[in-house]
């Protein structure tokens, strides 16, 4: 028998004897047809795996190009650095003198023109945990009443978008918080905030790098390295709500949004398709609160605005531009996944059921080449930073974490299947307790002047988060940062009195400004330190668009039935004191006159 194809070489004489062993090696079992057979399988199985291969990895993004996809502002939300660790002492114990923050800071906007009580109660919440003082946008300025609802949209939109672009103090890298400034109640502290929105968005978006991959930019040069960037990200985050808005019900903003990152059966078994919604999984965005890095926001205002524009004398409201714009970027991704995924693979993902694809069946969507749809939009799934009220009032119970016995029967109660001891989240058994009260030097004056019955706060070795009542998720095991109240207008009044800090509320807000001169914030100011959120300082207030200063007494007056119902009178004048300067963390006058004993 002799092999097909290879005619036996005819060596000469004088070959070394090395390749006569070689040859006589390779030669040494003549193939048979079962080999031959499997060879040709194998090869052909190479081929289809070179093949399939071929197929999930395109030489060019197509949809990533065609439409401009890379995020013009490269620094990641999740990698800033938002507490700086302490600058080192000199060998003789002074500090530099040239302290300055230099890492990214941390910017609460609300548009408001007016006080109300929502506002106030949003102020006095915020100020409680040591938010930045807010920065109320459009505060002060010509009323819009006269404006028709759409008008009022595009006014607020743009002084909001105007702000980020303009202000002095709000840089590209800096984090933002953009809040309805009506019916907002702050729960936890600034810290726990910020790190679960950075580690929300490490997570996702390492599941977003796994889903969409990375794309190939040209580089320059003949022998350079191309560059991989991650083709999609997530930036800036919504809260989520647990319907869409009904006139887009077969808009990709509707149907093309990812799903929910809870188990598909949280809500028992008929959840998502229980008929009044209360068993939806919140999936679809909620425009009442949204943070991100201030550059990313901002390009999604001046989306908003153009689309705005576009719409013209047609109706239409911020709620639905941004879902739209949700699920337009959705669409995108799918598109370009679909484009570059391995078909057999994607085929029989489908087939068994695990496919991660998302639904563009019926999706009509117009899109234009050269536009931007792609703006890193995501939500919060599981309430840890923002919670929404709509179809959610019986989803969550106000508990403290001591009682154990309470917290192992919460989720049985709420029906929540697979059950597992809900216990304080290490990022706020972290934080400060909030019934300390400042530490001051002998001499050192406080304002407002510590006074028992005003200043009455629960002993703090008896009393901190672990026992005071934290409005709790148990769906999705999470104490929401924030409440957004924008479900049943009643259940405001009832909601603020069960907040945590309710019975203590006007205590805590004398502390809070009294903290501005006290020992431990004069350090941590100094040090660059962990609460000093927003450089421009103040207490006790609100900074308008203008950088003017208000003080909450100016603000809130007559607001303190609604906000503290003690009976002790007007905030900041209770002992007839008269109307405080406020300094800033570094001893810099704001407003009001100095009292010429003070030292400064
Ligand atoms: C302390 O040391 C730093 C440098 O280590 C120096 O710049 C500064 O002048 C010193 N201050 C005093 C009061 O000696
Ligand atoms: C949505 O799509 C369905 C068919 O898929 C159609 O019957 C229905 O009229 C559409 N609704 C709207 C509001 O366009
Ligand atoms: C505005 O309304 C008109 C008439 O109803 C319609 O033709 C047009 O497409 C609408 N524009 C947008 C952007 O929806
Ligand atoms: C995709 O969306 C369409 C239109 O809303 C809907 O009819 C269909 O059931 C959805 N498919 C899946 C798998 O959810
Ligand atoms: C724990 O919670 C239960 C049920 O709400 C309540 O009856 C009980 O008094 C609580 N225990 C403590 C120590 O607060
Ligand atoms: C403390 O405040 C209460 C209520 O305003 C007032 O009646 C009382 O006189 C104050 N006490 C002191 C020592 O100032």
């Amino acid at each position: 028998m002799a092999s097909l194809g290879t005619p036996l070489p005819q060596f000469p004489e004088a070959k070394s004897s090395a390749t006569t062993l070689l040859w006589q090696v390779y030669h040494r079992r003549p193939r048979t047809q079962r080999t031959r057979v499997l060879a040709l399988a194998s090869v052909f199985f190479v081929l289809v795996l070179f093949l399939l291969n071929r197929s999930s990895r395109p030489p060019d993004p197509d949809y990533w190009t065609k439409f401009p996809s890379r995020h013009p502002f490269p620094n990641r939300p999740e990698d800033a650095q938002l507490v700086l660790p302490r600058p080192k002492f000199s060998v003789n114990g002074s500090l530099p003198h040239d302290l300055s923050k230099a890492n990214p800071q941390f910017h609460v906007l609300v548009p408001a023109e007016d006080s109300s009580r929502g506002v106030c109660r949003t102020m006095t919440s915020a100020m409680i945990l040591e938010y930045p003082p807010l920065s109320m946008i459009g505060w002060g300025l010509p009323s819009s009443s006269g404006l028709t609802e759409f008008e009022q949209t595009v006014q607020r939109i743009t002084r909001m978008r105007d702000y980020l672009k303009d202000s002095h103090y709000v840089h590209d890298r800096d984090i933002v918080l953009v809040v309805d400034g009506e019916d907002i109640f702050f729960q936890l502290p600034p810290r726990v905030l910020l790190q679960r929105f950075q580690n929300i968005l490490r997570t996702t978006n390492q599941k977003l790098a796994k889903k969409y991959g990375y794309a190939e930019l040209p580089t320059e040069g003949p022998d350079a390295q191309p560059e991989l960037v991650q083709k999609y990200e997530q930036r800036v985050l919504f809260g989520a709500s647990k319907e869409c808005i009904p006139s887009l019900h077969n808009d990709s903003g509707c149907v093309t949004v990812p799903q929910s990152s809870l188990p598909p059966d949280v809500y028992g078994w008929k959840t998502d398709e229980f008929h009044d919604g209360t068993r939806n999984r919140p999936r679809w965005l909620n425009p009442g609160a949204v943070m991100g890095q201030a550059a990313d926001v901002r390009l999604i205002y001046d989306e908003m605005l153009q689309q705005m524009e576009n719409y013209g004398s047609n109706k239409t409201d911020e709620h639905k531009i941004l879902t739209q714009m949700y699920g337009r970027q959705e669409v995108l991704r799918e598109l370009e996944r679909r484009r570059t995924t391995n078909r057999a693979k994607d085929w029989l993902y489908r087939t068994i059921g695990i496919s991660d694809a998302s639904n563009i069946t019926g999706v009509n969507v117009r899109l234009e080449t050269g536009h931007r749809y792609e703006f890193g939009i995501g939500v919060d799934f599981e309430s840890q930073l923002f919670f929404n009220q709509i179809l959610s009032r019986k989803d969550v119970a106000w508990v403290k974490y001591s009682n154990i016995s309470r917290m192992s029967t919460l989720q049985m109660e709420h029906k929540v299947p697979r059950e597992h001891r809900l216990l304080l989240p290490t990022e706020l058994a972290e934080c400060a307790n909030p019934f300390v009260q400042t530490r001051f030097a002998k001499d050192e004056e406080m304002i407002p002047a510590y006074n028992e019955t005003l200043d009455k706060l629960p002993d703090p070795n008896e009393r901190s988060w672990v026992n005071v009542p934290l409005m709790t998720n148990p769906h999705s095991a999470s104490i929401p940062a924030l409440i957004h109240m924008n479900g049943d207008k009643k259940l405001r009044d009832v909601w603020w009195e069960k907040m945590w800090f309710f019975p203590w509320a006007r205590a805590l807000l004398r502390k809070y400004i009294r903290n501005s001169r006290g020992f431990d914030s004069a350090q941590s100011a100094l040090l660059g330190g962990q609460e000093w959120w927003d450089a421009r300082g103040g207490r006790g207030g609100i900074w308008t668009d203008e950088e003017e200063w208000i003080p909450l007494y100016e603000v809130c007056q007559g607001q303190e039935r609604d906000l503290f119902d003690d009976d002790l009178g007007p905030f900041g004048k209770e002992n007839g004191d008269p109307l405080r300067p406020v300094y800033n963390q570094f001893g810099t006058l704001i407003k009001g006159e100095k009292k010429r004993s003070r030292r400064t």
